[in-house]
């Protein structure tokens, strides 16, 4: 009798430590049903770019219903079909722009590689010319990435924006606010890279240079980006 009590209570306790120890198991996975799918959703046109259900359900507490259907089918890469998941289309507030706009989540202009996996593969290809005030001034971002083993924050946090064109906007994209430290100035100050008042012909590509590098001898006619630019 008391050996059976024995046997019973540990069978008990045995049962009890299993249940906890499937229990704990249990709130340890990750259970597709309630959080959506387990894997990562990959797009991989035109970038590669990855998104969680995990931390948008399980770890951020949305419903589906917050992106299904109305923001996104349940079908993997459908809404690449519909050409409207590009950045312009999420800083007009669709697709994850519609959230990532600064204010429910981190803006879709912002922080970059937490979406895409590859911010290499954003940089622009063609070197950035400006041509106004003086023609013209040209910046490689290749060189200064691959060579240079700049990143992206090195310019983009504070220095540049990361779209052509907002420097001059400023209205300050001169010479003395290069010789201020400022813009090109926080690194060509002599010391990071060659200082902004000697070698002006290494960022001064001229008119002459502008012309060859647009395969124009600049006598006949406009070149293709100008052309182009409507200018
Ligand atoms: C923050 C937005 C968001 C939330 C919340 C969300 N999903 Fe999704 N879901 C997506 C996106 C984006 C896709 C991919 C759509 C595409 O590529 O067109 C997707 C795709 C899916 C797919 C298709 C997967 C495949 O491989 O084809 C399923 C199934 C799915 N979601 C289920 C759920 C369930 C269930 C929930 C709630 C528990 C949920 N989702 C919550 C954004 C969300
Ligand atoms: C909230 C997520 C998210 C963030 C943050 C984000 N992107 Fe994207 N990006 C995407 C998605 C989604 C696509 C479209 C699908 C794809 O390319 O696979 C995309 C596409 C692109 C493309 C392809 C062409 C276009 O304009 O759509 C470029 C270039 C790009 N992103 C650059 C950037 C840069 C630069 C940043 C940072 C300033 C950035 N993205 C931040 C999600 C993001
Ligand atoms: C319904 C709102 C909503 C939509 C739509 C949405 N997100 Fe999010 N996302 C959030 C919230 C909320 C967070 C957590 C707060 C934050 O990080 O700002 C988050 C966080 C993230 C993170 C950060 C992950 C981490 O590890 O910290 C990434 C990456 C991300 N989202 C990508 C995307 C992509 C790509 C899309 C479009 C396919 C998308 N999101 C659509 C609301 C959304
Ligand atoms: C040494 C400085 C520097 C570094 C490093 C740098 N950039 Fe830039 N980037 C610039 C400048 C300068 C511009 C033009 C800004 C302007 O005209 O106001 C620019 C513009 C851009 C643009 C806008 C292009 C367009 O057509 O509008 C993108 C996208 C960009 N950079 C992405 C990146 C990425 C991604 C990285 C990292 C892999 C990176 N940049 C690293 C200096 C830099
Ligand atoms: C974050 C630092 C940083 C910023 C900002 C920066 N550069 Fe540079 N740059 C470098 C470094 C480092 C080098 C290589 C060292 C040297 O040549 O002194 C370099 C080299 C160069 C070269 C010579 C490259 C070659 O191939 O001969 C040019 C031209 C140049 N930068 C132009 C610019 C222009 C124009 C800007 C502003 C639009 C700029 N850089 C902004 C760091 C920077
Ligand atoms: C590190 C790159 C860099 C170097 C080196 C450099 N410049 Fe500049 N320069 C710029 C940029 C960027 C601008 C503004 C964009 C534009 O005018 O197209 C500019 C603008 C100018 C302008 C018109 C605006 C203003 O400030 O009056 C003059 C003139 C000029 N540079 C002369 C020079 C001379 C002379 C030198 C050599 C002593 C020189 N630059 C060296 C990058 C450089």
């Amino acid at each position: 009798m008391m050996q059976n009590r024995i046997k019973t209570v540990g069978a008990i306790l045995l049962a009890g430590s299993f249940f906890l120890a499937t229990n704990s198991i249990a709130a340890e996975a990750y259970d597709e049903e309630t959080y959506g799918p387990e894997a990562p959703i990959a797009w991989d046109k035109p970038t590669k770019v990855t998104f969680s259900h995990k931390v948008h359900t399980m770890d951020s507490g949305l419903a589906c219903d917050s992106c299904h259907d109305e923001l996104f089918t349940m079908e993997s890469g459908a809404i690449l079909a519909t050409g409207t998941m590009t950045m312009a289309a999420m800083a007009e507030g669709k697709s994850c722009g519609s959230c990532h706009d600064g204010n429910t989540a981190f803006a879709s202009n912002t922080k970059c590689a937490s979406c895409h996996m590859d911010v290499k593969e954003l940089t622009p290809e063609d070197p950035i010319v400006w041509t106004k005030p003086v023609k013209a001034v040209i910046f490689y971002h290749k060189a200064h990435i691959e060579d240079f083993g700049l990143d992206c924050a090195a310019c983009h946090e504070g220095t540049f924006a990361m779209e052509t064109g907002s420097a001059i906007k400023a209205g300050d994209f001169t010479m003395q606010s290069l010789y201020d430290g400022k813009y090109c100035g926080t690194c060509h100050d002599g010391s990071t890279a060659f200082d902004s008042d000697t070698r002006c012909n290494s960022c001064h590509i001229g008119v002459k240079g502008y012309n060859r590098m647009m395969g124009n001898d600049g006598v006949h006619g406009k070149s293709p980006q100008e052309t182009k630019a409507g200018h």
